[in-house]
């Protein structure tokens, strides 16, 4: 069976929501069965239903935003009432997640968005999800006024992500929904 992807971003500016499609568009070229959520109508949508769940959202203050901290709080919680965190947090079988965050990084450069990918890389280990990658791009700020999109700690950030940036989440997402079916395909002979 193809495999099936849930794609989920937090996007208030848009580059978010720019990897997320081209993570989609990745993942659909090799074949996968892609549902594309933002946030807001990700709902109830139950990340079990799927092979790879996909989840971003922008770096702010350096970790992710509230609404996608109460997100992850609101998926600890209503998968803990069904049993599903366990301690220890044995891996499932065939249940995959990938973590991509955007950023400006103009204090510390990528320093600032680690927090906010490991802190969503947690919430799906503690589902018993393996997580296959915590992808960052680089993001510009919305506001044509600041100085910080040329002079921050990783120089002129404007424009980004560009077409090369969203070029690396399509190929990126492309390359490991080859080896998820194949994975897949795998767990399915096995009967697990
Ligand atoms: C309120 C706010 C706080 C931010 N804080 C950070 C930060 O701490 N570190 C960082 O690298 N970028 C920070 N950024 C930049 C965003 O992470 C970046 O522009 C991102 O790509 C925006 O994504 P979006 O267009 O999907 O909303 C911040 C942006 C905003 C609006």
């Amino acid at each position: 069976m193809a495999l099936k992807a849930l794609v989920v971003y937090f996007s208030p500016g848009g580059n978010t929501r720019k990897v997320a499609q081209a993570i989609a568009e990745g993942l659909a070229e090799r074949g996968t069965e892609v549902t594309l959520r933002s946030l807001q109508e990700a709902g109830e949508e139950d990340f079990y239903q799927y092979d790879l769940v996909c989840l971003g959202a922008p770096a702010y203050n350096f970790n992710v935003p509230e609404p996608v901290l109460r997100y992850s709080k609101r998926q600890l919680a209503r998968y803990g009432r069904q049993g599903r965190v366990r301690l220890r947090a044995p891996a499932l079988p065939g249940k995959w997640a990938v973590v991509f965050i955007t950023y400006g990084g103009p204090h510390t450069g990528i320093a600032e968005a680690t927090p906010a990918g490991d802190h969503l890389a947690q919430m799906f280990r503690h589902l018993g999800f393996q997580v296959r990658g915590i992808w960052y791009t680089v993001g510009e700020f919305h506001d044509p006024e600041s100085r910080v999109n040329l002079y921050g700690f990783l120089g002129d950030i404007r424009g980004r992500p560009n077409e090369y940036d969203l070029g690396v989440a399509r190929t990126n997402a492309a390359g490991l929904a080859f080896v998820l079916a194949y994975e897949k395909e795998e767990l399915e002979k096995r009967g697990s």
